[in-house]
C-alpha cells in the first residue's frame, strides 16, 4: 500500500506513516518535471533510452537538474534541517542534529563545487567538441581546444560524490540507534533518500551515458585533425 506524503517534492513512500521504516521507504516518482524534446524524463523513460538522445539535449537534461538541485531540491532540505532545529521537542534529539548538521553542510559543500566542475568545464567542453564536429573551428583553434582540455582530465579531477550523501543518512540512523526520533525527522531522512536516488539516477546519465558519448566524439575527432 502506497501512503502519499504531500510534500513539496511529491516524495511517496510505502510503509506505515508512523514510525516509518527507513530501510524501507520507496519513492516511486521522482517528479523532476524535467522534458526532452516534449517527453517527460522520469520512471516511466528507460534510463537507457536516453543513448539515443544527442549529446546536446542531455547536457540540457543534466543543466536542469543542476538547476533543480541548486535552486529548489537543496532549499527544501535547508528548511526541513531550519525547522528540525527549531521545532524538535526530543532531548536527546541535539547531538543527532548537530551530526546531521555537519554532515549534510559538508556534503552541500561538496555537491555545489562538483556541480561547478561540471558546468564550468565539462559542459563548454562538450559544447565545443560538437562545434568541432560541425566544422565551427579551423584546425589551429581545434587544437588549442583539445590541449586545453580533456574528458581524462576531468576524469582524473572530478571528485565522486556518489556514495557521500548515503554515507550522511547511514551515520545519522547509526547516531540516532534506539532513538524515538521525531516525525519531522524521519521525514527529513526521507527527503535526503529521495534525494540520493534522483542524484543516483542523474550520475549514472553522466557516467553511464554522457562521458562514453563524449569519449567517442574527442576521439573521432583526434582521428580527424591527427591529433
Ligand atoms: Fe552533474
Amino acid at each position: 500500500m502506497v501512503y502519499p506524503l504531500d510534500l513539496k517534492n511529491k516524495i511517496s513512500i510505502e510503509g506505515k506513516m508512523i514510525g516509518i521504516q527507513l530501510q524501507n521507504i520507496k519513492c516511486n516518482k521522482l517528479g523532476t518535471g524535467i522534458k526532452i524534446n516534449n517527453q517527460d524524463v522520469d520512471d516511466s523513460n528507460s534510463i537507457a533510452d536516453l543513448k539515443n538522445f544527442p549529446i546536446l539535449d542531455l547536457l540540457d537534461l543534466l543543466k536542469q537538474n543542476h538547476r533543480y538541485y541548486l535552486d529548489k531540491k537543496l532549499l527544501e532540505i535547508d528548511q526541513s534541517l531550519y525547522s528540525l532545529q527549531k521545532n524538535h521537542p526530543f532531548s536527546n534529539s541535539n547531538n543527532i542534529l548537530i551530526v546531521l548538521s555537519l554532515f549534510y553542510i559538508g556534503y552541500k559543500t561538496k555537491l555545489e563545487s562538483h556541480i561547478k566542475d561540471e558546468e564550468d568545464n565539462l559542459f563548454p567542453y562538450i559544447e565545443k567538441l560538437v562545434k568541432i564536429r560541425d566544422n565551427i573551428f579551423d584546425k589551429r583553434e581545434v587544437t588549442q581546444i583539445l590541449n586545453s582540455y580533456s574528458i581524462s582530465k576531468f576524469n582524473n579531477s572530478h571528485i565522486d560524490i556518489e556514495n557521500d550523501l548515503k554515507d550522511v543518512r547511514t551515520k545519522i540512523i547509526k547516531h540516532s540507534k534506539g532513538e524515538d526520533l521525531p516525525f519531522q525527522f524521519k521525514i527529513f531522512l526521507a527527503q535526503i533518500e529521495h534525494f540520493e536516488l534522483d542524484l543516483n539516477r542523474h550520475n549514472y546519465i553522466e557516467d553511464e551515458i554522457l562521458i562514453p558519448k563524449a569519449i567517442e566524439l574527442e576521439l573521432t575527432i583526434k582521428r580527424r585533425y591527427s591529433i
